[in-house]
C-alpha cells in the first residue's frame, strides 16, 4: 500500500506544474499535505519530550503513551546508560570515523556481529546504522538484471525503496503478491518461474508493523523451497519480541533455518538505533562489500555498538519483560473487544483497533476520535488510507512491558467514554468486514 503513496506526490506535481521543482511545495499535496498545510502539530510531527516512557507529557498534559515501540521497556535502562557513559569516556562521540570499508571498522563492531550471528543461528551478520538503510542496502546489493524480487503488498517503505533501487540501478524486475495470501504468492512464483532467467528473492516482514499480523512463514519457507527462491525476512517488530529468547518470528514458527537472510532493527524492542542482516558467511560478505547504504556511509558509532551489546544481553534474558508485554497486550485487546471495538486478529503484541467511517470523512472521524483520546490523556496514533482501505480508521497501539494494569484500565475507560460520547458505530457492515479481512489476507 505504501506503493500507492507515490501517486500523491505525482498528483501534487501535476497540480503545481513541472516548470519549477519547488512549485509543489506551495500546495497541500505530498505525504500528509493537508495536515502540513493546516500547520497540524497534533497528529503529524507532535513535539514530545525526548525521554521515552509509558507516561509522556504532550502539550502540557500527561498522556498514557501507546505510540512508541519500546516493547520491552528497555528505553533508558540504567545498565545500558552506564555502558553508554563508559563508551563515551573511552571513545568519545566521533568514533569511529569513516565507513566500515575505509576507516570505520573496529573489533567491537565485529564482535557484536558475531554475537548477533550466533544468536540468530546464522554464520555471519552485518551491522547497519539504520534498519531502513539495512533493508534497502541488502536488497540493492543482491539483486541484478535478470533477478526478480517478489514482495508482499503491505511491505514497509524500506523494502519498497530497496526494490526501486535494485530496479533503477540494476534493472531488477519487481512482483507484488496480495498481503499474506499464499495462493497468490504461489501463482506469482509459478509465473515468474515460467520464463525465469535469474534468481528470485521473496521478501516479507516477520510481524506486519501496522496490523500486527504475522507473515505465514511456515508456508512462505515451503513455497520458497518449492519454487527455488531465496527468502529475506524483515523482522523489525518480531526481533526481541517473538520466538525463543526474542529470536524473532521465524523462530516462533520454527523455520529460522529456512530463512536465507534474517533482518532485525535496534529501533524497536532494543529502543536504540541500527540494524543487521544475518546470513551465510559468503552472502554476508557480499552484502558487506556491496550494500551502498553502508559502504558509502559512516559506521555505527561506538557509543551505540557498546550500549547495544548491553541491551542485547537484557533482551536475551528478557523473559519477564516479554511476559509483561504480552500481558499488557492481551488485557488491552480483550478489554477493547469487550467494549465492542473491532480489534484486528494480529497475533503479535501490536493492538490494531478499527473504526468504520460510514458517511463521515476520514479527517472528521480521525480528528474527533484521536482528539477525544488526546484530551483525555491517551496518546495513540490514528492510521488512515493509504495504509488501510478507504472507509476505515485504525488506532495502532504498542503495548509494552512497562505499561501497568492501571494504564490499561484508564485507557479502556477513555475508549468507553469515546464510544458513548461520540456515539461511535462500532459494528462493521459486511462490506467493511470484508475490507478488514482483506487487510489481513484472510
Ligand atoms: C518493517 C520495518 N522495517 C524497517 C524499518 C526501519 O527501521 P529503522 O527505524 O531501524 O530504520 C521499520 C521501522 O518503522 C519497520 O517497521
Amino acid at each position: 500500500m505504501l506503493l500507492d503513496q507515490e501517486t500523491e506526490r505525482e498528483s501534487a506535481e501535476k497540480a503545481a506544474g513541472h516548470t519549477d521543482v519547488f512549485a509543489k511545495c506551495e500546495t497541500d499535496g505530498g505525504y500528509f499535505g493537508k495536515m502540513r498545510a493546516m500547520g497540524d502539530d497534533d497528529y503529524t510531527r507532535p513535539t514530545l519530550p525526548p525521554n521515552p516512557d509509558r507516561i509522556m507529557e504532550f502539550k502540557g498534559r500527561e498522556h498514557i503513551m501507546w505510540s512508541i515501540n519500546n516493547y520491552l521497556g528497555l528505553a533508558n535502562h540504567p545498565e545500558v546508560i552506564e555502558v553508554a557513559h563508559k563508551a563515551l569516556d573511552e571513545f568519545g562521540v566521533s568514533s569511529p570515523m569513516g565507513s566500515r570499508m575505509m576507516s570505520g571498522n573496529s573489533a567491537y563492531h565485529q564482535a557484536f556481529e558475531r554475537e548477533l550471528a550466533e544468536f540468530t543461528g546464522k554464520e555471519a551478520a552485518f551491522l547497519f546504522n539504520y534498519g531502513y538503510m539495512g533493508v534497502q542496502g541488502t536488497i540493492q546489493s543482491l539483486l541484478g538484471k535478470d533477478d526478480v524480487m517478489v514482495m508482499d503488498k503491505l511491505s514497509h517503505a524500506c523494502i519498497v525503496d530497496g526494490a526501486f533501487l535494485a530496479q533503477a540501478m540494476n534493472g531488477t524486475q519487481l512482483r507484488v503478491f496480495k498481503h499474506n495470501n499464499m495462493e497468490n504468492l504461489e501463482q506469482v512464483l509459478k509465473r515468474v518461474n515460467r520464463d525465469r532467467k535469474g534468481g528470485v528473492l521473496i521478501m516479507t516482514e516477520g510481524v506486519y508493523g501496522m496490523t500486527g499480523d504475522l507473515a505465514k512463514l511456515d508456508d512462505i519457507t515451503a513455497l520458497a523451497r518449492k519454487y527455488d527462491a531465496r527468502l529475506y525476512i524483515d523482522d523489525a517488530h518480531g526481533w526481541g519480541t517473538m520466538g525463543r529468547g526474542g529470536r524473532g518470528t521465524a523462530d516462533h514458527f520454527g523455520v529460522q533455518d529456512e530463512v536465507d537472510i534474517y533482518f532485525g532493527t535496534f529501533a524497536k524492542s532494543f529502543a536504540s538505533i541500527g540494524g543487521f542482516s544475518a546470513s551465510t558467511k559468503s552472502v554476508t560478505e557480499w552484502i558487506t562489500y556491496n550494500a551502498r547504504t553502508q559502504v558509502f556511509a559512516k559506521s555505527l558509532p561506538m557509543v551505540y555498538v557498546q550500549s547495544l551489546r548491553k541491551t542485547f544481553e537484557l533482551v536475551k534474558k528478557g523473559e519477564d519483560r516479554r511476559a509483561r508485554m504480552w500481558k499488557t497486550s492481551e488485557s488491552l485487546k480483550n478489554g477493547l473487544r469487550e467494549l465492542g471495538f473491532y480489534v484486528g486478529p494480529g497475533e503479535a503484541p501490536i493492538c490494531s483497533v478499527f473504526v468504520p467511517l460510514g458517511e463521515n470523512s476520514m479527517e472528521h472521524v480521525g480528528s474527533q476520535t484521536a482528539g477525544f483520546l488526546r484530551q483525555k490523556g491517551v496518546f495513540v496514533t490514528a492510521i488512515t488510507y493509504p495504509v488501510i482501505p478507504i472507509g476505515l480508521l485504525m488506532f495502532r497501539m504498542i503495548p509494552t512491558a512497562v505499561h501497568t494494569e492501571e494504564d490499561v484500565a484508564n485507557t479502556l475507560s477513555v475508549f468507553e467514554k469515546m464510544r458513548d460520547n461520540l456515539g461511535l458505530r462500532l459494528s462493521m457492515t459486511e462490506e467493511e468486514d470484508k475490507k478488514i479481512r482483506k487487510v489481513y489476507g484472510t
